[in-house]
């Protein structure tokens, strides 16, 4: 059976490349598959987060998956603190992964940056917590933006080594689903990092939160360079910014970067930024003011996330229940 796996973190409001790179393509993936969409608020604590805003940015990140049009009676958006399984079975997988396999990861190298030996033990085996949150529903695709690529290949390996080092054919090889016009939405402040919650500047990136202005302001203060825009993807070597911008029109208006460069090629960048600027704020709109009704009713979303939480934790103990035989477990049995 295929079954689908995906998360965000409750870190920071969420911008276009959570949006665009992730949950989009989840409200596209859902009539084709059983999926769960999950909060990780344990990934979230790998660095420290204030309870309160942490309580609120996981209902706003449900806020987001439901405006999105994500229907939780077919889906199942839960999160992840909710469920024991995830911590329970990720410590199994710490003793499955090897510590050269962790070490390989550029996520940590990212976020532990200069002052390795002051980052905390969960932001290191957080790839294997992510194993975890997949395996546990023996989850066999997993839709991701680009950026997430090499945790999904350690969650491969791990589920190959358990199999091998138990003699069994159980946990499945799970695949990426790594697609669409925007699987890596760049910075709007420099096209070559990624937009990201962490980056210090809000105008490099687009918050799920921002309104009509602020998502006109930002994109007209996007980095760009001096020529005219270019008439074909072929010409965006050394053009990162225009890459970037002309890819979020593309993923915006789902047609492909093509299309775009054969309708902006030769333009001036202030002429396309105001297209985009408008494409951003209609595509957008309507999921936003969903997200800040959704947002006033805590009860509602509430309520998903914790049907959602019942029904995971059915899925997953059986599952849990047979991976504490094949390990060796036992599980006595009382009077
Ligand atoms: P997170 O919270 O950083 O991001 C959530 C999703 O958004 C995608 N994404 C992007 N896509 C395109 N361009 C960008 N600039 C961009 N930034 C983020 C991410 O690829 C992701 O799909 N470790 C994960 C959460 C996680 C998870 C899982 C995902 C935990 N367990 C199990 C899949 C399966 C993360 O930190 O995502």
């Amino acid at each position: 059976m295929e079954r689908i796996f995906s998360g965000v973190q409750p870190t920071g409001s969420l911008h276009l490349g959570n949006y665009l790179g992730a949950i989009r393509n989840w409200v596209r993936l859902q009539d084709d598959y059983e999926c769960l969409f999950c909060v990780v608020d344990l990934h979230a604590v790998t660095v420290w987060q204030d309870p309160d805003v942490l309580k609120a940015n996981t209902r706003h990140v449900a806020a987001a998956m439901l405006a999105a049009g994500i229907d939780p009676k077919k889906n199942i958006i839960f999160n992840q603190s909710q469920v024991p399984g995830h911590a329970e079975l990720a410590w199994i997988f710490n003793c499955v992964a090897r510590l050269g396999w962790l070490n390989r990861m550029t996520q940590f190298k990212e976020k532990a940056g200069k002052n390795k030996e002051n980052a905390s033990v969960g932001l290191y085996a957080y790839p294997n917590l992510m194993a975890a949150d997949i395996l546990l529903y023996k989850g066999t695709h997993v839709p991701v933006g680009e950026d997430q690529k090499q945790h999904l290949e350690l969650a491969r390996d791990i589920a190959q080594k358990f199999n091998n080092d138990f003699g069994v054919e159980y946990f499945p090889i799970v695949e990426p689903l790594i697609f669409g016009a925007a699987t890596r939405v760049m910075s709007l402040r420099d096209g070559t990092s990624k937009m990201s919650k962490s980056d210090p500047s809000e105008l490099s990136r687009i918050s799920m939160t921002d309104d009509a202005d602020a998502i006109a302001k930002k994109i007209r203060k996007a980095k760009t360079d001096p020529a005219a825009l270019p008439a074909s993807p072929k010409e965006f070597d050394d053009r990162p910014e225009a890459a970037n911008l002309m890819g979020l029109y593309a993923a915006l208006s789902d047609c492909e970067v093509e299309d775009v460069c054969k309708q902006f090629g030769g333009s001036e960048f202030s002429t396309f930024k105001q297209a985009l600027a408008d494409l951003a704020v209609e595509k957008l709109g309507p999921v936003q003011d969903e997200m800040r009704r959704l947002m006033a009713d805590p009860a509602h979303v509430d309520g998903v996330l914790a049907d959602g939480v019942a029904r995971a934790r059915a899925i997953a103990e059986p599952v849990l229940a047979e991976v504490h035989d094949i390990v060796g477990f036992l599980r006595p049995q009382g009077k």
